[in-house]
């Protein structure tokens, strides 16, 4: 059956809008090529948009108007200079530019942690807006899709009035993404579900019809796109509760396995085991070194410190915890390591002088080169800070990781890194390393001791390969 329309009823109408521009479908501008903003631009080219990239960063926007993808995301390259070539994509570093262009204006630029506290810094929101305010002369919506504090639309619509003549009716509105690094294409043209947050018939137009690329391609597909519209606070609270929920999901499973860690459990076998319930699912609830990235910590800090503002910091108290589970998963990699190596705890941490450590995988993630708040480095570095001599490799993250973390010794290979090591600390779970082979690994190490920091290795085999093995939250292997 082919669905042709969003079944989610909305309460306003979707009516035919005509876009500012006179083009016949709203042309649309993405401020912020970052993760975010790149793929929304590069995919919905694909989509058959008309699309104008636009950041501050000259050196970004002359690498992705020569084709190139300023971040590893499998498939993106192609897209882009396919559609570089069809003509519908642009990329720009003028404000001016992007007025003149477009109907639809996508904030698309990053909300960092604060350095002064939990919460978000709306900078590059505020600069953005400010600037592309300024420069309309004629009827716009702009829409937020960075993860912001609740209120920030409403905000937006200040600064917004503050910049342009009320007689052009620039509008605003919240659409939220739910994008995942690595799977960031098919989220984007096939999302799971769409928000938007509107105040008025015509905004919901005109966000309808910049979507209806993405409907037309899934009832083309035989599927349905849940489209949900509501009000702004709502649409800024979903992006921020997922997150919330996803984060809340990976700890309450690491703190499943603290607790197999002392009652001898397996953390693997319950998850499977409540993940057969459909209530729960099996999915995020794979236990480990925990959650890092640039979406996961920083969004449930800002989360608490926004609902404290607005004297609800109790409800979210529970994310304290969260973020505290995750933490001491990160801690637990230290004590296995200094446990295996035979080293003392010791009241100022371990000393593992002497040591050599192979640290595999620097990524939050596989199938991203991503390092920021990455568990993986973040362990590296604490390793290294404890003495060991750390080699650290990545299939993609090494760049990345040597600018975030110059002083750690970076090998060129998996087999480099764990040459001569007496310890190999698996923390993200690549296909190169899952796959990797523990007899051969096994002749290149210096002593076969493996902590298995995403509980992503077969245990029996790679025990049977002569490995001293520990997971997290199972218990070690027997052979
Ligand atoms: C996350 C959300 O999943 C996206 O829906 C959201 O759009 C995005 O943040 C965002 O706010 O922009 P992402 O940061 O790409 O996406 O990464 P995830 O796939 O969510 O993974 C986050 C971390 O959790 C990773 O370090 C991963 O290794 C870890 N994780 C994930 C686990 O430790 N266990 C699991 O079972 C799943």
């Amino acid at each position: 059956m082919t669905i042709p329309y969003p079944t989610q009823p909305s309460p306003m109408a979707f009516p035919a809008v005509r876009p500012p521009s006179g083009a016949p479908r709203p042309r649309l501008a993405f401020l912020g090529t970052g993760y975010l903003g790149a793929t929304y631009a590069i995919c919905f080219a694909e989509l058959g948009y008309e699309v104008l990239g636009f950041d501050v960063d000259e050196v970004k926007i002359a690498k992705l108007a020569a084709g190139q993808v300023p971040f590893h995301e499998a498939g993106l390259d192609e897209l882009l200079r396919a559609n570089l070539a069809s003509g519908r994509l642009r990329f720009t570093t003028s404000y001016a530019e992007v007025a003149d262009f477009a109907d639809v204006h996508f904030i698309c630029v990053g909300t960092p942690q604060r350095a002064d506290g939990m919460g978000a810094d709306l900078t590059y929101v505020e600069t953005s807006v400010s600037n592309l305010a300024k420069h309309l002369s004629r009827r716009a919506l702009i829409v937020g899709k960075s993860t912001v504090p609740v209120g920030t639309a409403e905000w937006v619509e200040q600064l917004v009035a503050k910049h342009t003549d009320p007689a052009l009716e620039v509008e605003v509105a919240w659409s939220p993404e739910f994008l995942q690094e690595g799977f960031a294409v098919e989220d984007v043209l096939r999302p799971n579900r769409i928000v938007v947050g509107v105040k008025t018939d015509w905004a919901n137009g005109m966000l309808y019809a910049a979507h209806k690329g993405v409907f037309d391609l899934a009832a083309t597909e035989d599927r349905e796109v849940p489209l949900v519209v509501t009000d702004f606070a709502t649409a800024e609270l979903v992006k921020v509760a997922a997150n919330a929920f996803l984060a809340t999901k990976i700890s309450f499973i690491n703190a499943m396995a603290e607790v197999c860690e002392v009652a001898g459990g397996d953390v693997t076998q319950l998850s499977k085991a409540i993940g057969y319930d459909p209530r729960i699912g099996n999915r995020f609830l794979q236990a480990g070194v925990g959650f890092g990235g640039g979406c996961l910590p920083k969004d449930i800090r800002a989360f608490q410190a926004r609902a404290q503002e607005l004297g609800a910091g109790e409800a979210l108290r529970f994310l304290h915890e969260v973020d505290l589970v995750n933490q001491r998963r990160r801690t637990r990699v230290i004590q296995l390591a200094t446990e295996l190596l035979g080293r003392l705890p010791g009241p100022a941490g371990p000393d593992l002088a002497g040591t050599r450590v192979a640290v595999l995988g620097a990524a939050f993630k596989p199938n991203s080169d991503d390092v920021r708040d990455s568990p993986s480095l973040a362990i590296a570095a604490t390793l290294a800070k404890a003495g060991a001599d750390v080699r650290v490799y990545d299939p993609q993250g090494m760049a990345n990781a040597r600018l975030a973390m110059p002083a750690l010794h970076y090998e060129e290979s998996m087999s480099a890194a764990v040459t001569g090591a007496d310890l190999v600390c698996v923390l993200t779970e690549w296909a190169e390393f899952r796959n990797a082979d523990p007899v051969t690994l096994g002749e290149l190490a210096g002593a076969r001791r493996v902590i298995d920091g995403r509980n992503c290795l077969d245990a029996t085999l790679w025990a049977r390969a002569g490995w001293e093995y520990r997971g997290m939250g199972r218990p070690n292997p027997s052979v």
